[in-house]
């Protein structure tokens, strides 16, 4: 069996800055409300012209670089993303065209703000029984594309980005430790996009109600949310066989400082131990938890040998977390 883990990451950020204020010009809110609720000060909004599968090429050119390796190496890419080029075909198979990469297995996964975390799951799979030897992950977001900006309860919260990471096998005690990943469709309607499916197909109608935008009951989410992100952390560092204290970072969804600051004080972490980026991005939802694992790698936050846990909640409701030594 081998042993998987990150060998590169890379991220890309639309260049158009939306910050509160000009949200104020456009919704019913302020600025204090939204730092005070929320901790964001600003998020990236994509160009027209930019896709989702752009921006992951550009990502994942940065992680193949980090990794050394070419993308005529890789064995499979997984695209975490709930905000795809189109319905048909994949943006995966977009992604694999503009790479230049070989005809391998790509596809999408959809599991919203904790997908990258379950593409790393899946990618792990297939690098322990050694079916794949470098996988793509990539989790990629253009959710202003779906955001009603008539509604203050979510046009705030949310904010486009693309990060990526290539797996591969590593020698222990370095690599993925732990995962746990959940499911579970009880509040499937608490965050949703009503139409635009086979439920409801898009048509004059549902245009007219809007129902082509995203939907939240942010406020039930949010207990649901501190509850699955503490008990979810804590399962996979008893299966590593490791403690809270042991952590040398914390990684969460990036979905309100809020959540983080309750899930870090219920596991009893030190203030210095949790990233955060969600004041200069938002709310990325699959891209949330690369892009702060990009950056942190980046800027010598992250040293070998660091055990570094990343935990995330979305949509779904999924929920799950991943332990590794980096
Ligand atoms: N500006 C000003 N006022 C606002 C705004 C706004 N942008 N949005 C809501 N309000 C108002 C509400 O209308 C309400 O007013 P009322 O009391 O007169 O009715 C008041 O503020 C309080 O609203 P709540 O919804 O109770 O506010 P809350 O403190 O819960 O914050 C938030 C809302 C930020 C959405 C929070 O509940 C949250 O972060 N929830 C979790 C979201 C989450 O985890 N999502 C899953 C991940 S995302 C994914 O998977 C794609």
């Amino acid at each position: 069996m081998n042993h998987a883990g990150i060998l590169g990451t890379g991220s890309a950020l639309p260049e158009k800055v939306i910050t509160n204020f000009d949200l104020e010009k456009m919704v019913d809110t302020s600025d204090q409300w939204i730092t005070e609720r929320t901790g964001i000060k600003e998020r990236r909004q994509a160009a027209p012209t930019e896709t989702t599968s752009l921006l992951c090429i550009q990502a994942a050119r940065k992680a193949l670089e980090m990794a050394g390796l070419q993308s005529s190496d890789l064995d499979g890419i997984i695209c975490s993303t709930i905000s795809p080029d189109m319905p048909l075909p994949s943006t995966a198979a977009f992604i694999q065209r503009g790479l230049g990469a070989r005809s391998v297995l790509a596809f999408d996964l959809a599991a919203a703000c904790s997908g990258f975390l379950f593409a790393m799951t899946v990618a792990e799979q297939f690098i322990r029984t050694a079916k794949a030897r470098y996988v793509l992950v990539v989790g990629a977001e253009l959710l202003s594309r779906w955001l009603d900006y008539q509604d203050r309860a979510t046009c705030v919260l949310f904010g486009d980005g693309v990060a990526a990471a290539v797996l591969g096998p590593v020698t222990p005690p370095a690599g993925i430790l732990a995962t746990e990943m959940h499911t579970d469709g009880a509040f499937a309607e608490h965050l949703y996009i009503p139409a635009g499916g086979t439920s409801k197909p898009a048509s004059c109608e549902t245009v007219r109600a809007r129902e082509h935008y995203i939907k939240m009951r942010g406020n039930e989410l949010f207990k649901v949310a501190v509850r699955n992100l503490e008990e979810v952390s804590r399962r996979v560092l008893v299966e590593a066989q490791l403690k809270p204290n042991d952590l040398d970072l914390f990684i969460p969804h990036q979905a309100n400082q809020r959540i983080t600051e309750a899930v870090r004080e219920r596991l009893g972490l030190a203030p210095q131990k949790v990233f955060s980026n969600i004041h200069r991005v938002g709310n990325t939802s699959s891209a949330s938890i690369p892009l702060c694992l990009d950056e942190c790698v980046r800027s010598g936050r992250v040293k070998k040998g660091d055990l570094i846990l990343m935990s995330a909640f979305g949509a779904g409701v999924t929920w799950g977390s991943a332990l590794l030594r980096w």
